[in-house]
């Protein structure tokens, strides 16, 4: 039995090889750019790009378990070629699949859904790891500036693949969707708060504007897209992203990770050069 990891790169994805290449599962860690990634001793790495599903018949040589994302390149546009994905999944002789989905289904869910794969869909509200678009604030000038102080359930990534690892290695979860979540609501501000007592350094936290938020994010080079989605998500986020769900612990036996821990796992990340 082998686990093919697709984005095992990424920040959901490299946590889910850890876990399993830990717990001695044979896990093969798909990425476009083996030479520049680095995995635990035991992983095999695959070349593959999700796009191009014809480079990924090697990888799936074998394989019994697929973990994937759902979308392609760097700009994070959903995948257009689920059918054919989950199509050589299925002659390859994968029999469990993971899937951890954008905020909108694309056409990897719609083909599983249409398919005979058993598999299980990962819905995650914010990731922890998205305070490390504030590290260089922090790191200069010891201040974090958000539009929109919203309370966020934030789910620690290490969760999301808790989860994933027990989809692709246990009976039981093949047509659940699990929505994750962290197991408290935390604003901006408060995190803010948690990184600053994570480093021993007093952090400033600074409400933007619209008009801020947009002239921030497009003197960082941001497209104009994922402006309007973080606009969306500032001036009305949805209710689902602070209610705390039970999802993790029920699925994992051990309740959600905090973000204080996050903090203090990443405190490296936030403290000046
Ligand atoms: N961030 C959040 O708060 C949040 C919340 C809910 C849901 N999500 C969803 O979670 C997912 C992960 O988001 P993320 O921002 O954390 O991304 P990420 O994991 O950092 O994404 C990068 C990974 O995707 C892989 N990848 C990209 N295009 C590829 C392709 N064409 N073929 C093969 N691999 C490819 C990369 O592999 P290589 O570069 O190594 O090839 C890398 O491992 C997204 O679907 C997002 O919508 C995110």
């Amino acid at each position: 039995m082998t686990i093919l990891v697709t984005g095992a790169t990424g920040t959901v994805g490299r946590r889910i090889v850890s876990e399993l290449a830990g717990r001695g599962v044979p896990v093969r860690a798909l990425t476009r750019n083996p030479g520049k990634a680095a995995f635990p001793d035991g992983v095999e790495v695959a070349c593959g790009d999700l796009t191009e599903a014809a480079t990924l018949a090697p990888a799936l040589e074998g394989v019994t378990g697929l973990h994937l994302i759902t979308f392609g390149g760097d700009d994070g546009a959903p995948l257009e070629n689920g059918p054919e994905l989950v199509e050589l999944a299925a002659q390859a002789g994968v029999r469990r699949v993971s899937v951890l989905s954008g905020w909108d289904e694309s056409t990897v869910e719609e083909a599983l859904r249409a398919g005979m794969l058993r598999w299980t869909r990962l819905q995650c509200v914010e990731f922890m790891a998205n305070a490390f678009d504030w590290a260089d604030s922090i790191r200069r000038e010891g201040v974090v500036r958000v539009f929109g102080n919203h309370p966020g359930a934030v789910v620690h990534e290490a969760d999301i693949a808790a989860v994933a690892v027990a989809a692709l290695v246990e009976e039981g979860h093949a047509g659940e969707t699990y929505l994750l979540t962290g197991p408290e609501t935390l604003t901006p501000e408060q995190r803010t708060r948690l990184i600053g007592a994570a480093i021993g350094r007093e952090l400033r936290f600074e409400e933007q504007s619209e008009a801020e938020y947009r002239a921030a994010m497009r003197a960082a080079g941001v497209g104009d897209e994922l402006i309007e989605f973080g606009v969306q998500l500032g001036a009305n986020p949805p209710d689902a992203g602070s209610v705390v769900l039970p999802t993790v612990e029920r699925v994992t036996g051990r309740p959600g990770r905090t973000f204080a821990q996050w903090a203090a796992e990443h405190a490296a990340a936030f403290r000046p050069l």
